[in-house]
């Protein structure tokens, strides 16, 4: 739960809000950022880098988590970079006022499009991912006026201990050059005018908590420097093993621990770099959903149940699900929750919680412990902020939910609730023909 959360009287406050009034006034199913959590988590990133690592270094949001505008500035404020994957992506970091400079572009299928955006706006870092990009980036940089930076991505063959969908790291993910195939990358660059080579990077998976798969990233991509110095004579002078810090969703899972991340990466750099003798680079991270995962809550309302023949209550059914939280559904993620508007009760007998979607397999929280819930409760989950709305759909046509930001009483409605005429502005009806006779 966020930093904020207490209860009162029963009711789950957030942010100096009471949740279920909320729900009232906003229609669910509903998302909530916490500021002072959100704002609190890039602060320990920021303070957790500068207080172990003895050279620069940056912290990137990983934007994917859940972007939008009022986010972008948040982070821009908190004095992070943007890591960002698309051309919309680089369009809301512009219109939030993003600095450009302070941008990674990352992606193993950008189009051309997305190069000349990067290019034209004069991002910090495009993540080159494989040579048919870095051919097209060559082209396609050739008569910019400024050397483009680039990063180029290593495959560092680190096999990640998390789900297998979000383990990213292995020599044979889709991600990346496989080390071998570094220099002929480098030798590309380095004949390039149009661009820099500035760093290494890497990303090894998603919700990781082993931070000796992190270390270990570090010490790959610091010999890989120290072998580029050596057969080059370039010393580049950017690290970036990624992001993947992982949160806890339920009681079992190990603490998010910032600090203790910060300590594992800076120090197996200040290793690695000692034993090649090589200069401390700029150390660049990618936190996403360890920013931004404990600082939102979902809100659903409970629209109906299913009772099994005895009586027993099997389903409580609400009226959001796979459409907004695909988790559970994509990897078997679970959730913890409550009930907003009666968080004292006792939990009685574990209950599934089911979305509304046409799908068997949308089920938001399997056997969770709560109070015998009635009709019109409302079900707030924790830990929804990250991968939640960005990798939200329209399935059966469900319009995309509101997302407000709570602080110290003050709701900011930061995106507003898609509407049907939304979901419908890109229909065309067929072209008026003479309907064919048989
Ligand atoms: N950097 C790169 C290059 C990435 O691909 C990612 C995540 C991150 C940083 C941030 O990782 P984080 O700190 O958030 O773990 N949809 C999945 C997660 C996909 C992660 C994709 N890349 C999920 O819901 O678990």
């Amino acid at each position: 739960w966020p930093d904020t959360a207490r209860l009162e009287a029963g009711q789950l406050w957030v942010g100096g809000v009471a949740l279920p009034a909320l729900a009232e006034a906003y229609a669910t199913p509903l998302y909530i950022i916490d500021e002072v959590t959100l704002r609190g988590a890039m602060r320990a990133y920021r303070h957790a880098l500068a207080r172990h690592y003895p050279a620069p270094s940056r912290v990137h949001y990983a934007s994917k988590a859940l972007l939008n505008i009022a986010v972008a500035q948040v982070a821009q404020q908190e004095g992070l970079g943007l890591d960002l994957v698309s051309a919309a992506e680089l369009l809301v970091a512009r219109r939030a006022g993003v600095d450009m400079t302070s941008i990674h572009l990352h992606g193993n299928a950008k189009s051309d499009a997305e190069l000349h955006r990067a290019l034209d706006w004069g991002v910090g870092a495009v993540v080159v991912d494989n040579l048919d990009e870095l051919e097209r980036l060559i082209a396609l940089s050739a008569g910019h006026p400024q050397p483009q930076p680039v990063l180029l991505r290593v495959a560092p063959d680190i096999a990640a201990h998390t789900h297998a969908h979000i383990a990213t790291g292995a020599a044979d993910a889709k991600f990346g050059f496989p080390l071998a195939a570094l220099p002929v990358a480098i030798e590309r660059i380095l004949a390039a005018p149009g661009l820099h080579l500035r760093g290494l990077h890497a990303h090894i998976g998603s919700q990781i908590f082993e931070l000796g798969q992190l270390a270990a990233t570090v010490q790959v991509l610091v010999a890989a420097l120290a072998q580029i110095r050596a057969q080059y004579g370039v010393t580049l002078e950017e690290l970036s093993p990624g992001g993947g810090l992982g949160v806890p969703y339920t009681d079992a899972m190990p603490a998010t621990d910032i600090d203790g991340y910060a300590q594992a990466l800076a120090a197996a750099t200040q290793q690695a770099c000692a034993a090649h003798n090589f200069p401390l680079p700029l150390l660049t991270v990618e936190p996403g959903r360890s920013i931004i995962a404990r600082a939102g809550v979902a809100l659903y309302r409970v629209v109906a149940r299913k009772f099994a023949a005895d009586g027993r209550l099997l389903y409580l059914h609400v009226d959001g699900g796979m459409a907004d939280n695909i988790r559970p559904a994509l990897y078997a993620a679970r959730y913890t929750a409550l009930l907003a508007n009666r968080a004292d009760a006792p939990p009685t007998a574990p209950v599934s919680v089911a979305g509304r979607y046409c799908e068997s397999g949308d089920i938001l929280l399997r056997d969770a412990p709560l109070p015998a819930a009635q009709l019109g409760d409302v079900l707030a989950v924790a830990g929804a902020g990250a991968y939640t709305l960005s990798m939200a759909s329209t399935y059966n046509m469900s319009p995309r939910p509101a997302l407000l930001l709570l602080n110290a009483g003050q709701v900011q409605v930061i995106q507003r609730r898609e509407t049907e005429e939304d979901l419908l502005a890109r229909d065309l009806p067929l072209a008026a023909t003479e309907t064919p006779q048989s």
